[in-house]
């Protein structure tokens, strides 16, 4: 028995029990029922389901060339726990889970070293991580007296109030500190250069159920970006800040940043949005849904890629 079919068994059975009222009630919820199935369409429904979907940022994956030493800096200068580690021997690789809280409520960053040792390279696509401190100044100052690299000192923007800085990690990952009241998201935002602004906006809109929190475009230091995320305050979230540098589409995607995981109530049809979306705006379903993983992947129109992973999924 399909969809449609049940549908149309309700609509008869509504209009019946109407009928029994009076007529004009029961003509007025005619045309309305008439009226809300011509206008939406499955790929609506489809649509407007991802934006109701339960989702957050689960965790992002990168690959270091040498985990204890990443390690030591992630806990020393930002106050990341180690939350799991473990060898997978059979694909050759270790890895380590850290975050500021538990993974079952924060966004964390898996760390994973190939055994091979193969050479890391960055590539221009990605750009950084974000994390918010209430005090950037002193943080800088610790990372450097500990023998962290600092690429921009802590403090606004000529005409700005936010005080940021720029430090790198041991493998050259940038990292944002950002001086922010206290939030439960302290790894808070993800920095990926795009092509085209507009379209990647509606990508992660439409595509990921994310929403358009902030945009901004500077014709002077042309460049132009925008925040989606999941929520409204952008302090409180994690954020994706999305970066068009004026007349730069092209970027070297490298093997470091790997991958984004979102989660979802519905890996099937998260995965059929994507598709629909895709074929509008770019982009690419690499993987699944798989019925075993209940995960799906797939690059967006710049070639980033981004799992979904079922809340039905039984934990690892
Ligand atoms: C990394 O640290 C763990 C425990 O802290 C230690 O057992 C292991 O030998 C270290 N690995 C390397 C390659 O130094
Ligand atoms: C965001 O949350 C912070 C902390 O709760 C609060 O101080 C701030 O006013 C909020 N901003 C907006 C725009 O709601
Ligand atoms: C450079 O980018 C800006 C903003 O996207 C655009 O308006 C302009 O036409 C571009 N210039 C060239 C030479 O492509
Ligand atoms: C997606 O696949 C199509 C066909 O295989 C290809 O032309 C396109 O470049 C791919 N897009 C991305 C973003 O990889």
């Amino acid at each position: 028995m399909d969809a449609t079919f049940t549908y149309q068994k309700i609509v008869a059975y509504k209009l019946k029990m109407a009928c029994s009222n009076p007529f004009t009630y029961c003509f007025l919820l005619f045309l309305s029922l008439i009226g809300s199935s011509i206008a939406a369409s499955p790929s609506d429904d489809l649509l407007a389901w991802v934006q109701q979907d339960n989702r957050r940022f689960l965790n992002a994956v990168i690959r270091v060339t040498n985990l204890n030493r990443t390690i030591k800096f992630y806990t020393e200068n930002f106050g990341m726990q180690v939350l799991r580690q473990s060898d997978i021997p059979h694909e050759k690789y270790s890895y380590a889970v850290l975050g500021f809280g538990p993974e079952d409520s924060h966004f964390v960053l898996q760390l994973r070293q190939n055994y091979g040792g193969e050479k890391l390279k960055l590539g221009t696509a990605f750009a950084h991580f974000g994390i918010a401190t209430q005090d950037a100044y002193k943080m800088v100052e610790e990372i450097r007296a500990r023998g962290g690299v600092i690429t921009r000192e802590a403090g606004p923007i000529e005409g700005g109030t936010t005080v940021f800085a720029f430090v790198q990690d041991p493998d050259g990952y940038m990292f944002e500190l950002i001086q922010r009241p206290p939030t439960p998201e302290p790894l808070c935002q993800l920095m990926l250069h795009v092509s085209d602004l507009d379209s990647a906006i509606q990508f992660y809109e439409k595509a990921l159920g994310m929403k358009l929190l902030q945009k901004y475009d500077s014709p002077e230091e042309q460049f132009a970006i925008a925040m989606v995320g999941y929520g409204s305050n952008l302090t409180q979230i994690t954020t994706v800040e999305l970066r068009y540098n004026y007349n730069v589409t092209e970027y070297t995607q490298g093997n470091g940043y790997v991958q984004v995981a979102i989660n979802t109530d519905d890996v099937y049809r998260s995965a059929a949005a994507v598709k629909l979306v895709s074929q509008e705006l770019g982009g690419n379903i690499t993987r699944g849904p798989d019925p075993i993983s209940k995960t799906t992947s797939f690059l967006d129109p710049d070639g980033f890629e981004t799992v979904l992973v079922d809340n039905r999924r039984k934990k690892e």
